[in-house]
């Protein structure tokens, strides 16, 4: 199954699929790396993999989030993709990519959802005193972190946890949490072709 993986900045997240994707038995392999940022270190990274890459400026395109999103949607047709896997692309999607991706768009999302949708997860659940926190790989839909949820990984909130140090617990997980269960929807897609 060909992906495509989209990012805006380190893209620890797509290094554990870029990982995944070189063992031998996993169902994805990675058609394009594509960011909005040029300057995000994760395309460095793609680059030195010998990954297919793309930076997609959305300044250019000041307020036409639409023309941004048209661009981002020919490199992904063009590269052959067939599943989209946002790993921390900062830009919220309209419904047009949304729907051309619809059921085929997943993202990973530092907190065990429907709790701590948005930004700054990790201080919110510290403040809301939560004892367990997390991540989730769901689909995406219209609304922002609340697609269908794919899976979940739980970590505890120590009693000294700073944001940071919550987000370095939660963010291990992901890095093992994102390719399980892209694996599994390469697996479901199977099953249902
Ligand atoms: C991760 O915490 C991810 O859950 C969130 O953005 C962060 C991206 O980190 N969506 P990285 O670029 O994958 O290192």
């Amino acid at each position: 199954h060909p992906i495509a993986i989209l990012i805006s900045g380190r893209g620890s997240n797509m290094r554990s699929l870029i990982d995944a994707c070189a063992q031998p038995d996993y169902p994805a392999r990675i058609a394009l790396v594509l960011s909005n940022r040029p300057d995000a270190p994760g395309l460095e990274t793609a680059r030195e993999a010998g990954l297919n890459t793309v930076a997609i400026d959305h300044k250019p395109f000041g307020k036409d989030r639409a023309a941004h999103e048209r661009a981002v949607n020919a490199a992904l047709r063009d590269a052959g993709v067939e599943i989209v896997c946002l790993a921390g692309y900062m830009r919220v999607l309209t419904p047009y990519l949304v729907h051309a991706w619809q059921g085929r768009m997943l993202n990973i999302h530092p907190s065990l959802l429907p709790a701590f949708p948005g930004l700054h997860t990790h201080a919110a659940a510290i403040a809301a005193g939560a004892s367990t926190h997390g991540c989730t790989v769901h689909l995406v839909t219209d609304g922002v972190d609340e697609g269908p949820i794919l899976g979940q990984a739980d970590v505890p909130v120590l009693k000294d946890d700073s944001p940071d140090t919550l987000a370095a617990r939660v963010l291990s997980q992901e890095h093992v949490l994102y390719p399980a269960v892209l694996a599994q929807f390469c697996e479901t897609l199977d099953t249902h072709q």
